[in-house]
């Protein structure tokens, strides 16, 4: 039995597989890993296999399996899942673009606790070198997509992950396509993952297989897991939606209140605007609190902040931000636009609600670490 296997799934890379297996075992003996080297290919017509078997002779710890159907990248990875000998699995691509540095320190983070391991892109510290502005745009409306599955996870569409195998085992995965992090996500069996940042590197030799098909397949794969999640309400991106829904209702509530209390205090008792309108606000904030607090994340709020005057301080401190946009915003567009208060102060609250909603599931009600 290995501490983790490294799956690799390749197809024609006969210019990197070398260099690939080469880093990641200096890797191992540097961090004195007992690991698996475990590479998936779909039968390249180049010299992948034959470079691969030349390897093994001096490896052990390096396995090959060579598929001759139903070719894919994912199938692959899960075919991977199926046949790897440890209980950790990480999967990285051949080319080079995932620095293999990083595997000890996704280990550990497993090993602390974590289900799931992303290598990152789009979080402080990642990155992307020598990408196409085609490639770019593609991945983020990618990104886009998986991020309304998955709001908490920056790079959700990752083709370097680290997961344990529990999380898999019995997950009703269908494989398609490129992004098998999706498919991991939305059905594996998780609750805690983790995303560490990393620089993506362009291949530099070598051509990526990723063309107009690969975007279909995955339009398909976001509906299926959006499917899925509906059928399985216990399941976590279903409890996700659930708060970003109730986040959104209890806004609806908030600014029911924050209008009403500024048409009565602006309109009936004659208040000066910039007054009316902080009294609406502040109200509104309290009314918001309490609901987010008891109702929207009732299940979150011990974890990060675990006495309510700690929530109510963050969610206040937070709402001055949101405060001073929709101040701001009502003030400028009433005085020097000449737009209706009314109409100003509900433009105000938009915004300042989608700064609230950011700042606070990442602060407030944030998910235990
Ligand atoms: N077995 C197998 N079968 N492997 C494949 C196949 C296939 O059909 N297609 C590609 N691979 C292997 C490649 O040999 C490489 O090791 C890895 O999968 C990634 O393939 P690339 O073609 O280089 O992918 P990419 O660079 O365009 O995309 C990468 O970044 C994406 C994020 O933008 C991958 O990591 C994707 O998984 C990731 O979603
Ligand atoms: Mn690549």
């Amino acid at each position: 039995m290995y501490d983790l296997t490294v799956i690799i799934p390749t197809f024609k890379e006969e210019s990197n597989i070398g260099t690939i297996i080469e880093s990641v075992d200096a890797v191992f003996s540097r961090n004195s890993i007992t690991g698996e080297i475990l590479i998936v290919d779909d039968n390249s017509p180049d010299r992948t296999i034959e470079q691969v078997r030349e390897l093994q002779k001096t490896k052990p710890h390096l396995s090959l399996v060579v598929r001759t159907d139903d070719p894919g990248l994912s199938q692959s990875v899960v075919e991977g899942f199926r046949r790897a000998r440890s209980d950790i699995f990480l999967v990285m691509d051949a080319d080079l673009s995932h620095p293999p540095a990083l595997l000890p320190v996704m280990l550990a983070e497993i090993r602390a606790g974590n289900d799931l391991v992303i290598g990152s892109r789009y979080m402080e510290g990642g990155g992307i070198k020598k990408w196409p502005l085609k490639r770019r745009i593609i991945s983020m409306g990618a990104t886009f997509l998986g991020r309304l599955l998955f709001p908490e996870i920056h790079d959700p569409v990752s083709g370097f992950f680290a997961v344990k195998r529990s999380v898999v085992e019995h997950a009703p995965l269908r494989p398609r396509g490129y992004k098998i992090l999706l498919e991991v996500l939305g059905k594996g069996t998780w609750q805690k993952a983790k995303e560490i940042p990393f620089e993506f590197v362009d291949r530099a030799t070598g051509s990526s297989k990723l063309g107009g098909r690969t975007i279909i397949e995955y339009a398909e794969q976001v509906i299926d897991n959006a499917r899925f999640s509906w059928n399985h309400h216990e399941c976590i991106v279903w409890q996700e939606w659930v708060k970003l829904f109730r986040f959104g209702a209890v806004g609806l509530s908030g600014i029911i209140v924050n209008e009403g209390v500024l048409i009565y205090l602006k309109g009936y008792v004659q208040f000066s605007l910039p007054v009316a309108s902080i009294i609406a606000i502040e109200l509104s904030i309290m009314s918001n609190f309490i609901l987010n607090d008891t109702w929207t994340f009732k299940t979150e709020q011990q974890h990060a902040m675990p006495h309510w005057w700690q929530r109510l301080l963050s969610f206040q401190v937070v709402s001055i931000g949101g405060a001073a946009i929709n101040f701001i915003i009502l003030n400028a567009l009433a005085a020097f636009a000449g737009i209706d208060y009314r109409i100003a102060n509900l433009l105000g609250i938009l915004v300042a609600f989608a700064w609230n909603f950011w700042v606070n599931r990442r602060v407030t009600w944030k998910k235990s670490e």
